[in-house]
């Protein structure tokens, strides 16, 4: 619906409706396990822990969860009194939530809010995965299939993209992010906002830009800890996604669970109101994280619940998510006169016009099974979540073994990650449906050559169990080819699983050089959500290769397969980088050069016990192909403030086959009143070329785009001599420089 016609739905529903009808639109919450059978005390809190920890099976886990039933809350809301519900996963309970918020004096719909981060039924690699393919038509591609599939099944609000800028691999949700750069962050919230949000066949869905702001730079890389910024970096590095989102269009903001330099984002009015509406000029409606309302206690800046409904809806915190303090407080603050109605009114207009611009008010969803069977996992859906991945791998190693070749008729694969399909899904996938998933067994059978024999044993998992050592290995010295599948578990990263240790969990590493000694070709695949701090797998010539491959998802046993035969070859660049020890994070390739750069000499930054260079850098990524750089040229060097830095480099394919490279671009401000980064990425390219062909790879950076923000937070673009380099990665490629006048 457009815009103006949105704004007089919303005001005039507005008019008609009773206080606590609005307030009602303030307050999100979702289901709640009760028991149902008598004497059976329900600890889902304890439950989940002990799942999420790996102390209780996921099949365990699911027994005690059928004991219990979920209240839906429909009484409430078709009360009018809780209009908006979070993640709600069975088709036909969302179905049962809307029927009861027709049913209501107002029938405003309910909005049905799911963390869609990696897609609905089809799972795609981890948003940190799918950054690595640098590919923005993949993530356009990705948010077509993920709506496509949510709205089918009833959802009418999704809680992403996430744009947290990621730094430190200790931090669990790393995984969840875009990675350390906030130019490739913006492009790639700008595309899945666009398409998310787009008027298209499928109709538009309302996304969120979470989680505002900086929640990548909590301290220590532990999540929900602390975290203090000075404002130039707040301004240069974890804001530029944000605004990107506004500025297509995004129709909510999730506000972050931690204190900003001191205050809580959910209770912070100049976060909320000042810089998110007032500088960057959003106009929808903040939702708060899960319970952040009521952490403003916990946070020690509200004195109880009370308070912290007041101080967070005062903000600009217009929506309470599951703490039930809008629900409890506002009422009375309203009638205690601390509140005022127009408070609560600017709030419920803000819910209702994002409800009416996104066809919500006038959805009357119709569930249909048969429908959402036949959409949901169809083969296009599961073909664009191949493709993904495929795109998703970094090749980080490769003396040769890969791709396997076909002379290698007896295959081995070893570590249980490799059959374990909820860990091939991966965290942030609580839609998916995990039988679907195709294990890396199951993959290689699908794509192997005719007479080639794959065999799959145990060997080893993330733990300490060294008791399939010795088997595994007898079978891997009688293998042509080892894929040994080593890395983390679905729960080791994602949302409160941030790590000290950034090495392979467990006995896994103490297997792999096992292996290496046997000398029998091999390739390590890495299952795991972060950065690892694996140096003695690089440093080891006993193993050949080495592909990162994330968390795939649905299709990952099948990408894999494609990838390790070369059916599909890897063209994936990391986004974040990989440190050689969890004690040098965070560590990043945007980082000022400092007086004393880390080198030969003592006296400079660095770390005693590790290398000073990163163990692969931002933008890494190999390939079974081999690309050369000609040289960098560039058109005009002197430029005015507002010029247009145009420059291009020619590209071949020397290998003898068909690949993709990812030609990167940074700047670097050589002298300015602030030290800048050493390089910072200004544009990307992916292209195409087959064997042997070349192409010239132009790029127009204008010279507005070099700015930083000084101490005030102020934008400006200082003149003097910049540095350009154009690569295949963060670290190394060609170099000039040009003047901004
Ligand atoms: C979680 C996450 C947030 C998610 C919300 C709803 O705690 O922080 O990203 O959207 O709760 O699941």
């Amino acid at each position: 619906m457009d815009r103006k016609k949105a704004e007089r739905r919303a005001a005039d529903l507005l008019s008609s409706m009773t206080l606590r009808e609005k307030i009602g639109q303030l307050h999100q919450t979702g289901s709640t396990m009760v028991s149902a059978l008598p004497g059976i005390e329900v600890d889902i809190e304890h439950w989940v822990t002990e799942m999420l920890e790996g102390r209780m099976s996921q099949d365990e886990f699911q027994s005690r969860m059928a004991m219990c039933k979920e209240d839906l809350r429909l009484a409430e809301i078709s009360r009018g009194e809780i209009g908006s519900f979070v993640n709600l996963y069975e088709d036909e309970k969302v179905a049962q939530v809307l029927e009861a918020s027709y049913q209501s004096r107002t029938g405003i719909p309910a909005f049905i809010g799911v963390d869609v981060i990696r897609g609905y039924r089809t799972i795609f690699p981890t948003p940190l995965a799918m950054a690595c393919s640098f590919d923005l038509e993949l993530f356009r591609r990705f948010a077509r299939v993920a709506k496509r599939e949510a709205k089918i099944c009833g959802v009418n609000w999704c809680f992403g993209p996430m744009l947290d800028v990621a730094r430190d691999g200790r931090w669990g949700r790393i995984v969840e992010s875009p990675g350390e750069d906030p130019y490739l962050a913006s492009e790639i919230g700008r595309t899945m906002i666009e398409t998310y949000q787009a008027e298209d066949e499928d109709g538009p869905l309302l996304a969120t830009a979470k989680h505002f702001v900086a929640y990548g730079a909590v301290s220590g890389g532990q999540d929900y800890n602390t975290v203090s910024l000075p404002k130039q970096l707040l301004y240069d590095v974890y804001l530029p996604p944000f605004r990107a989102a506004v500025d297509a269009g995004v129709g909510a903001v999730m506000s972050a669970f931690h204190d900003l330099n001191g205050v809580p984002c959910t209770c912070d009015r100049w976060l909320l109101t000042d810089v998110l509406r007032g500088e960057l000029g959003f106009d929808g409606f903040v939702v708060s994280d899960a319970e952040g309302v009521k952490q403003c206690v916990a946070h020690g800046v509200a004195k109880d619940e009370r308070e912290a409904a007041k101080l967070s809806l005062l903000a600009g915190g217009d929506m309470d998510m599951s703490s039930w303090d809008y629900a409890n407080y506002l009422e009375e603050l309203v009638s205690s006169g601390e509140l005022s109605e127009a408070d609560i009114d600017r709030a419920a207009y803000r819910v209702l016009e994002k409800k009416a611009e996104f066809g919500i008010l006038d959805q009357r969803y119709v569930f249909d099974p048969e429908k959402i069977a036949k959409t949901v996992l169809c083969q296009e859906h599961r073909a664009a979540a191949r493709e993904a991945a495929e795109a998703s791998a970094v090749l980080l190693k490769n003396d040769g073994a890969l791709p396997i070749r076909s002379q290698c008729r007896n295959i081995l694969i070893v570590g249980e990650l490799a059959e374990n399909r909820d860990d091939l899904l991966g965290p942030w996938a609580f839609t998916g449906n995990k039988e679907a998933v195709a294990t890396i067994p199951e993959g290689m059978r699908n794509c192997a050559p005719h007479g080639v024999e794959i065999e799959y044993v145990r060997g080893f998992s993330v733990s300490d169990d060294e008791s399939g050592f010795e088997e595994a290995l007898e079978k891997c010295r009688n293998a042509d080819f080892v894929v040994a599948v080593a890395g983390e578990t679905a729960f080791m990263s994602g949302e409160a699983a941030s790590r000290a240790d950034l090495r392979l969990a467990g006995a896994q590493e103490k297997f792999l050089l096992k292996l290496a000694e046997l000398g029998v070709p091999n390739a390590v695949v890495l299952v795991n959500g972060r950065p690892l701090a694996i140096g003695a797998l690089q440093e080891n010539p006993g193993i050949h290769a080495i592909l990162e491959t994330w968390h795939m998802g649905t299709e990952a046993g099948n990408a894999i397969a494609n990838l390790l035969f070369g059916t599909a070859n890897p063209s994936g660049k990391l986004t974040v980088t990989f440190p050689n020890a969890a004690g040098q994070e965070p560590m990043y390739y945007n980082h000022p050069n400092t007086g004393k750069p880390g080198g030969e000499f003592k006296f400079t930054s660095k770390y005693q016990d590790v290398p000073v260079t990163p163990l692969y850098p931002f933008g890494y990524g190999l390939s079974y192909t081999a690309f050369s750089y000609g040289a960098l040229e560039i058109e005009e060097r002197e430029l005015g403030q507002n010029g247009v830095l145009r420059c291009s480099v020619a590209v071949q394919n020397t290998g003898e086959r068909k690949g993709k490279e990812t030609v990167q671009l940074y700047t670097h401000d050589v002298t300015a009143s602030l030290a800048r980064p050493v390089r910072e990425l200004k544009g990307f390219r992916k292209i195409e070329l087959e064997p042997g062909e070349s192409a010239r790879v132009s790029f127009e950076i204008p010279v507005q785009s070099l700015g930083f923000h000084d101490r005030d937070g102020k934008y400006r673009v200082e003149s003097g001599e910049f540095e350009v380099f154009i690569g295949p990665d963060s670290a190394g490629g060609l170099r000039d420089t040009f003047t901004v006048k």
